[in-house]
This record gives structure tokens, C-alpha cells and sequence, in this order.
């Protein structure tokens, strides 16, 4: 099954498809992540987004729709991604719909994360993140401990657009450009909203209800065709 994970920065989408990550068989696709490792080697593609990232803008849909397509036609990743922060626009939920036809496959259910706007600060603020193991911490709310890292200090770092200024304009850019998308998916009778507010292990449990009963389905109607057949 491909899913969507969906929400205003901040608002746990990374944090949540790490934790599918460990229990399902699934494949996490940050946009994010793909544009920013562009920028750290410095490729033409990363020397073009950079300042777009650091402002907080939207990185153009021929761009991010051209990575997606890589993903979408590897069969090693067939049926089986977290697509995390994509699409973001209208333009690229089309253009994902055509790609996923074209290569026989769905979103067979999309997570959006409701968070309240005076918390985004104080995640984005907070954040750090491994560059060794990647997993994300926040000083404030999931701070690095002997128990939850292994990895040495050195390796955490900020953002560089986990900042006050771009912060502002991510989540106005979220809500002008990317929030309207969601009644698409609403119209399509796969969207699943989860308070994000709550705290992470409780809405990763609300997460994992959800997929386990959607892998049993799956599970029961091949078994139900594959009897139907003997
Ligand atoms: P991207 O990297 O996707 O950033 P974002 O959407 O702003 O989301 P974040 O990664 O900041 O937040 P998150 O929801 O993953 O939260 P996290 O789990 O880290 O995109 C960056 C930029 O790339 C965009 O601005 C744009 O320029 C470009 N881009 C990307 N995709 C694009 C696309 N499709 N089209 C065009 N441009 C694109 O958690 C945040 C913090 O909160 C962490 O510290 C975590 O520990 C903590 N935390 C998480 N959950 C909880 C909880 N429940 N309680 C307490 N703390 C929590
Ligand atoms: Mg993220």
C-alpha cells in the first residue's frame, strides 16, 4: 500500500514515518529530505533551490514531480511508500495520480496531521536531527538520550530553514497552497485526520490501528481470491 503523510510543518511527518517505517514494510519519501541532500553535495539542482528552501517557498512541481517519478518507477519501492510532505500542490496531486496509473498503483490512504499554528514554532524551533542515523529529537518535547541514541552528539544539527522568519512563511505557504489539497483526498473517501497536537506515541498508535486493519483487509481478500481459485 502507498500512503501520504500530510500536515503543516512541524507537524510530525517525518517523526510518524520513522516510526511506520520500523513496523511496516514501507519506504519513507521526504521531499524534503531529497531536495536538502541536493543542497549539501551542491549539485546544479541544489544550487538552484537552496534560497527557495531557506525562504520558505515551494520548490517548483516540474522539480519535486521529476524525483517522484524516479521513486514511482523503481520497482524496488512498488506499492510501498510513505510519501512525506508530497504532493503539495493541486497541480502535483495530479500529476502523482498520472505517474501511480501509469505504473499500476494507488494511495490507498492519506494521514493529514492537524496542528494548532502556535505550536509550529516552538517544534520547528526545538528540532534537532542526526545526521548520521536521521532520526529527529526536540529539545523541548523528545530530547536525545542514552536511551533513545546511539549516535554521538556531533551529529545533531538544525535545519538551516528551521528558522523564525522562514518558519512564518512555511506555514503561510502551507495553508494558502498546500492545505486546500486536502479536499481532494476527502473526496476521495481516503482521508484520515489525527489530531497532531497529542503526543507522539499516541498518535502513532491512532496510525498503526489504521494500517494494521487496512494490511488485514488486504491480507483476507487475496486470501479470499486465491481460495476462490483452488
Ligand atoms: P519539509 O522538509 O517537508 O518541511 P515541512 O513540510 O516544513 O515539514 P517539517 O519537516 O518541518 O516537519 P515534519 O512534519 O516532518 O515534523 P517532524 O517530524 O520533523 O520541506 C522543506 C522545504 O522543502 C519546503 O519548505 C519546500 O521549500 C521544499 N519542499 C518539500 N517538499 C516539497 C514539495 N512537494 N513541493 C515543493 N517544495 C517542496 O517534527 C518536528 C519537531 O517536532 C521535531 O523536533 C519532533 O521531535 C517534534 N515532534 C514531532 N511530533 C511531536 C509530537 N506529537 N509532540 C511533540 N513534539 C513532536
Ligand atoms: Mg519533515
Amino acid at each position: 500500500m502507498n500512503l501520504i503523510i500530510f500536515g503543516p510543518p512541524g507537524a510530525g511527518k517525518g517523526t510518524q514515518s520513522n516510526n511506520i517505517i520500523n513496523n511496516f514494510d514501507l519506504k519513507q519519501v521526504s521531499t524534503g529530505d531529497l531536495l536538502r541532500s541536493e543542497i549539501k553535495i551542491q549539485t546544479d539542482l541544489g544550487k538552484k533551490i537552496e534560497s527557495i528552501i531557506n525562504n520558505g517557498e515551494l520548490v517548483s512541481d516540474n522539480i519535486v514531480n521529476t524525483l517522484i517519478r524516479k521513486i514511482i518507477s523503481d520497482p524496488k519501492s512498488f506499492n510501498r511508500v510513505i510519501f512525506d510532505g508530497y504532493p503539495r500542490t493541486i497541480s502535483q496531486v495530479y500529476s502523482l495520480e498520472k505517474l501511480l496509473k501509469e505504473f499500476n498503483q494507488k494511495i490507498s490512504i492519506v494521514f493529514s496531521l492537524n496542528l494548532d499554528k502556535d505550536i509550529v514554532s516552538k517544534r520547528i524551533n526545538g528540532r534537532t536531527i542526526c545526521t548520521r542515523c536521521s532520526r529527529i529529537f526536540n529539545v523541548y518535547f523528545n530530547p536525545p538520550n542514552s536511551k533513545n541514541h546511539k549516535c554521538e552528539k556531533k551529529y545533531l544539527e538544525k535545519r538551516t530553514d528551521d528558522n523564525f522568519k522562514t518558519i512564518l512563511n512555511r506555514y503561510e505557504t502551507y495553508v494558502v497552497k498546500t492545505k486546500p489539497i486536502l479536499d481532494y483526498y476527502n473526496s476521495k473517501k481516503i482521508l484520515f485526520e489525527i489530531d497532531g497536537n497529542q503526543k507522539i506515541d499516541e498518535i502513532y498508535d491512532k496510525i498503526k490501528g489504521i494500517l494494521e486493519n487496512i494490511r488485514d483487509w488486504h491480507y483476507a481478500s487475496f486470501l479470499y481470491k486465491f481460495l476462490e481459485k483452488i
